[in-house]
C-alpha cells in the first residue's frame, strides 16, 4: 500500500511487532454491504517485503453480462501484486447502494486510490465528496457519473456509448431505410449511462428515416430479462421486424424468445446489438445478429496506468475514450478464432 509504505518509511524504529500490525492493515477488506460479494485479489502472487504496492478499491456493477464478466477478468488480472496493486474487488450485484457502502468502506480503510464503474449516472454526489474530503482520488470506469463537479473524480476510462448507438443507428438506416421497418429496442439497465446514451445515439441516426420504434423497454442489461420482454413484444405486435437490444446478452434472450416463437432470428426479425462478445460473435457469425458494435471490455491496463499515475501525483487526462469497431457476419467469422473475450 504506497500511503502506508510511505508511514514505514517514517518510523523506522518501531518495533518489528508495529510494523507486522501495519502490514496487517494493508490487506484489510472493505466490509461487505448486504448482498454484496467482496473478494481481495492479489491475482496469486504474494508481497514481497519492501514493494510498494498501490491499495485500491474497486466497485463493480454486478455479473449481468459476458461483457462485464471480461471486464472483471482484465481488473483482476492486471491489477495484481506482480503488477504492484493490493486489489480489494466488490460485486455490487446492480445495486447502487451497495456501490455506496462499498466506496464508503474503502473511504474508512484509507485505500490509496478508489475506482468503480458506476450502475446508474446520478445520485454519487455526496459519497464522491466523502472521498474527497479524505484525499482518496477516484477513477471511473466504463460508465460515467452525471455531476457538474468533475473535480470529484480524476479520470473517466471508457468508451462512448452515444457514438455506439449512433454506429448502430447509422447501419440500420444504410440496410432498412425505405422497408418501413417497424422495431423494438430493448434497453439497459434504466438510469445507466449505456441505456441513456446508446438510445439517444440510435434515435439520433435512425431520425428522418421510416425505420418505426413501436416499442422500447428495459431488459436491464440481461440474457434472461432480454428474453423475457422480447416475448411480451411478440405477444403484443403482430409485425416486429428489427430488434435493437443495449447488449448482446439481451440480443441473445430475443433469438431465445424468436425461436420459441417459431421465427427465424436474423431473417423474420433482424438484430443489433452492442458488445461483441464471444456468444455474440458467434450468432453473428451464425446469421442470428445481423450486426453488433463493439464495446472493448479491457480496461484493465488503462486503470492500472491512471492510477499509477495518480499516486505518483502525475497529470491523467480527464476522459479517456476506447476505440470500438463494429461487425457485419464477414468480419466475425473472420475475428472469431481470436476473439480474446
Ligand atoms: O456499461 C457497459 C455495458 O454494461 C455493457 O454493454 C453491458 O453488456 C454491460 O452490462
Amino acid at each position: 500500500m504506497a500511503r502506508k509504505m510511505w508511514m514505514r518509511g517514517t518510523v523506522a524504529a518501531l518495533s518489528a511487532t508495529a510494523l507486522l500490525a501495519l502490514g496487517a492493515c494493508s490487506s484489510e477488506q472493505a466490509p461487505a454491504a448486504e448482498g454484496e460479494e467482496t473478494t481481495s485479489y492479489d491475482g496469486g502472487e504474494t508481497e514481497e517485503a519492501g514493494d510498494e504496492l498501490i491499495s485500491i478499491g474497486f466497485s463493480q456493477v454486478g455479473a449481468e453480462s459476458g461483457w462485464r464478466a471480461a471486464n472483471t477478468k482484465s481488473i483482476q488480472d492486471t491489477l495484481t501484486a506482480d503488477n504492484g496493486f493490493d486489489l480489494s474487488f466488490s460485486d455490487a450485484q446492480q445495486k447502487q447502494e451497495n456501490q455506496i457502502q462499498a466506496i464508503r468502506s474503502y473511504i474508512a480503510q484509507g485505500v490509496d486510490v478508489i475506482s468503480f464503474s458506476p450502475v446508474v449516472e446520478t445520485g454519487w454526489g455526496p459519497v464522491l465528496e466523502e472521498a474527497k474530503a479524505a484525499d482518496i482520488p477516484v477513477i471511473l470506469t466504463d460508465r460515467a457519473v452525471d455531476t457538474e463537479d468533475d473535480t470529484l473524480y480524476e479520470s473517466f476510462i471508457g468508451s462512448d456509448f452515444v457514438l455506439e448507438g449512433e454506429m448502430a443507428g447509422e447501419w440500420a438506416v444504410e440496410q432498412y431505410d425505405g422497408e418501413g421497418y417497424q422495431m423494438v429496442e430493448l434497453q439497459g439497465t434504466t438510469g445507466s449511462a449505456p441505456a441513456i446514451d446508446r438510445k439517444e445515439g440510435f434515435a439520433d441516426a435512425i431520425s428522418g428515416s421510416d425505420i418505426e420504434v413501436i416499442d422500447s423497454q428495459t431488459g436491464n442489461f440481461t440474457r434472461t430479462e432480454g428474453k423475457q420482454v422480447m416475448e411480451g413484444f411478440l405477444q403484443k405486435y403482430d409485425e416486429i421486424d428489427l430488434v435493437f437490444a443495449h447488449n448482446d446478452d439481451m440480443g441473445l434472450g430475443a433469438i431465445e424468445a424468436i425461436e420459441a416463437a417459431g421465427m427465424t432470428p436474423g431473417e423474420d426479425i433482424k438484430i443489433i446489438t452492442i458488445d461483441a462478445v464471444k456468444d455474440g460473435m458467434q450468432a453473428l457469425a451464425d446469421g442470428k445478429i445481423n450486426y453488433i458494435v463493439e464495446c472493448n471490455p479491457l480496461l484493465g491496463p488503462d486503470l492500472a496506468e491512471v492510477a499509477q499515475k495518480v499516486v505518483a501525483g502525475e497529470e491523467v487526462e480527464k476522459r479517456i475514450v476506447v476505440e470500438d469497431k463494429t461487425f457485419d457476419q464477414e468480419a466475425a467469422v473472420e475475428a472469431l478464432p481470436s476473439r480474446e473475450y
